[in-house]
């Protein structure tokens, strides 16, 4: 069984970023500028976002953080996101999701330029996704898909299964693994809530990929041996022996399912730092007027 050290492999891809950017730098272009929008204090957005803005700093990059009160009227939020698009210094623009319940989520994915969807979430970029064409793809998933490239794992005629089909990770994962792409040409199974023999479809899979949100959901009875496993969960435990009151808990049963894998990512370490990454390299692409990526 290998870890998928998505602490190492992040490093790694944000070490070429801050090359690039240096280069960028030194022939006097612009440097990558990401906007970040924050709504409210949910604990885990703001370390996600925190986290982010941090990563920037660390290559080089520029960011802005804008915070708002979870009062904020979806009028005022949608004038914020108006100018981000219209500033020419700002290339990529993310709003941290969930938003509180009186704003309009795709309302407000619907309004970041397209050319600035660094978080592959407008329909525009989905479509493109979807078509093959260059788009900006989702981090989540796109940070999979470069760890599972980075490993050089051949994914070709696999039976991937998917288990959550939420627009940020499940969905745009199923995509990007069903397509005649290096990894990708997968057989692809979405297992969502009303998937009846999910048990069964599971140990069928060469790789499973839980992102359902629910902590410690898959395991060790429901992964064939050998399978490749990409743990999407980030769930907080109370725990009182932390300092923070939590432990972090991925959607996998880390202790049961590992000793079965021939890979698997841990929580935290594998997919959170890859998320970044991807968002990274996006943003990287947006500042360079290149429009998502070629595959
Ligand atoms: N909330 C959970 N994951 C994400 C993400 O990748 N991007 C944004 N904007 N919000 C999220």
């Amino acid at each position: 069984m290998q870890i998928l050290d998505g602490k190492l492999v992040s490093g790694a891809i944000k070490e070429q970023l801050a090359l690039k950017v240096a280069e960028l730098k030194a022939q006097g272009k612009k440097t990558p500028h990401l906007a970040a929008i924050l709504v409210g204090n949910n604990g885990a957005s703001e370390t996600y976002v925190a986290s982010k803005v941090k990563s920037c700093a660390e290559i080089g990059y520029n960011s802005t953080l804008l915070r708002f009160e979870d009062t904020i009227s979806e009028k005022h939020l949608l004038d914020h996101i108006n100018m981000l698009n219209e500033n020419p210094d700002i290339d990529g623009i993310l709003v941290q999701l969930p938003l509180p319940k009186h704003i309009n989520e795709e309302l407000v994915i619907n309004t970041i330029d397209p050319s600035k969807d660094v978080d592959g979430f407008h329909p525009m970029n989905v479509g493109k996704m979807v078509s093959g064409l260059p788009a900006f793809i989702p981090a989540t998933p796109y940070g999979i898909m470069l760890m599972l490239e980075h490993y050089g794992i051949d994914t070709k005629g696999k039976h991937a299964v998917v288990i959550g089909r939420s627009h940020i990770v499940g969905t745009p994962v199923s995509i990007l693994l069903s397509r005649n792409t290096n990894p990708g040409n997968c057989t692809v199974t979405l297992c969502h809530s009303h998937t009846k023999n999910l048990k069964e479809l599971c140990l069928q899979a060469d790789i499973v990929v839980a992102a359902i949100g629910r902590p410690e959901f898959v395991t060790g009875d429901m992964v064939k041996e050998g399978a490749i496993v990409i743990d999407v969960g980030i769930n907080r435990l109370p725990d009182a022996s932390k300092k923070s009151g939590f432990r972090l808990a991925g959607d996998v049963k880390f202790d049961e399912v590992a000793p079965r894998c021939s890979y698997i990512t841990p929580v935290p370490g594998g997919v959170g730092p890859m998320t970044i990454a991807a968002l990274l390299k996006n943003t990287y692409h947006a500042a360079i007027g290149q429009k998502g990526n070629q595959n």
